[in-house]
């Protein structure tokens, strides 16, 4: 067992949906497929039914209707220990009185695997994620990341097809997060298992990914490169919930191949429509604050600038227009700042705009610290 490479298989949820036995549906029927050996990340807020589709997948719960397949085969029936998975939870526990290596090599002693070879599959392990000096230390004497990496060696151990990952960096401090992101997919490629990761981080499911998917209030809105998603969403909350972005809300006007003309409080714009809104149709553009500029690129508003945040390279200016439409520009920092208290015409072209059907919206970073 000298080889880390292992075989990721396929996941895939055909009509799957869940009803608690109170009678609350957490996931509407939902059919998506993970590929082998793909890194995917399931991005939603809290409450919206991420870690019920992972315990679905794990065999903790049953599917009300619907079925998963894991490596084409039926799940149905088959427990989570017999299931090709592990599980790695946001508050991992390592056994306390057990040295690293043993605690990575737990799950092999069951297996009947002597204490030689578990020893050396530990080890390999643990030199995976970079803990090869370390095997022989308490738990205890390790950093919250490194015990992290410990449990994620302890979870590949049984070598299973896929990991399933529910928020397991939630714990650790922001840096050591956004270096245990770049650790975590160094380890996926390596081993090459299915990766499914759970997040409301949107950080990390950009950075990390292969495909996301975004859910909210138990429906999965939109499956894509985080590319795809970020420059092209399909729903009023993807487009809110990844990314900073301005929602103008209004109602179709006219429409014109591709592009539709909407009326909104600040005047009517145009921008593309994906979705193919009909005249009438409740809608939202919105469009991404670095897409903004000054002057008059098609879209135009004349609006006060309000605040001004230079953060080295990027300037971030805020605008209200006369109807309190509140407006987000980003640019590069160039040097000349645009001026303080002052009027400014400011816009946008029409094909960096998506006009997406009425909505809920994601509530905002501000918004939800505001609390
Ligand atoms: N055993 C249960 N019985 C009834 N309702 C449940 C049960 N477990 C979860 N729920 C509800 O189902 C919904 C989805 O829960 P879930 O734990 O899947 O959310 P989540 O997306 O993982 O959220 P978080 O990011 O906070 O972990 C929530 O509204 C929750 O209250
Ligand atoms: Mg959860």
């Amino acid at each position: 067992m000298t080889d880390l490479a292992m075989r990721g298989r396929d996941v895939r949820l055909e009509g799957v949906s869940i009803t608690y036995p109170n009678g609350f549906t957490a996931v509407q029927p939902t059919d998506l497929v993970v590929e082998a050996g793909e890194f995917f990340s399931i991005l939603g807020p809290s409450g919206c039914g991420k870690t019920t589709i992972l315990r679905t997948v794990s065999g903790f719960v049953e599917p009300t209707d619907g079925r998963v397949l894991i490596g084409g085969e039926d799940m149905k029936g088959i427990g989570p220990n017999a299931r090709p998975t592990a599980l790695i939870f946001q508050n991992l526990a390592l056994f306390p009185l057990m040295p690293v290596w043993e605690n990575v090599a737990f799950g092999l002693e069951a297996r009947g695997v002597g204490k030689k070879a578990r020893r050396q599959r530990a080890q390999e392990l643990l030199e995976l994620v970079a803990l090869g000096d370390q095997g022989d230390k308490l738990p205890s004497e390790l950093s919250g990341g490194q015990r992290q990496r410990v449990a994620i060696a302890r979870a590949l151990a049984v070598e299973p097809a896929v990991l399933l990952l529910d928020e397991p960096l939630s714990a650790l401090d922001l840096k050591l997060r956004q270096h245990m992101r770049a650790e975590l997919r160094e380890i996926q490629k390596k081993t090459g298992v299915t990766f499914i990761y759970i997040t409301h981080d949107q950080g990390e499911a950009l950075t990390m990914s292969d495909r996301i998917a975004v859910m909210n209030n138990g429906v999965i809105e939109q499956v894509g490169t985080g590319d795809e998603i970020y420059s092209a969403p399909e729903s009023a909350f993807a487009a809110s919930f990844v990314g900073e972005v301005n929602a103008l809300p209004g109602h179709v006007v006219a429409t014109d191949g591709a592009m539709a003309r909407i009326e909104t409080a600040s005047g009517q714009l145009v921008g593309r429509n994906p979705k193919s809104l009909e005249p009438g149709a409740q809608a939202i553009l919105f469009v991404r604050p670095e897409q903004m500029v000054f002057g008059d690129p098609g879209n135009v508003f004349t609006a006060d600038l309000k605040r001004r945040d230079l953060e080295g390279a990027f300037v971030t200016y805020e605008f209200l227009t006369p109807t309190g439409q509140s407006l987000t520009l980003h640019q590069t920092n160039t040097g000349t700042l645009a001026p303080m208290a002052q009027e400014a015409r400011i816009g946008f072209a029409a094909q960096s705009a998506v006009i997406l059907p009425e909505g809920p919206l994601a509530r905002t970073g501000r918004e939800l610290a505001a609390q």
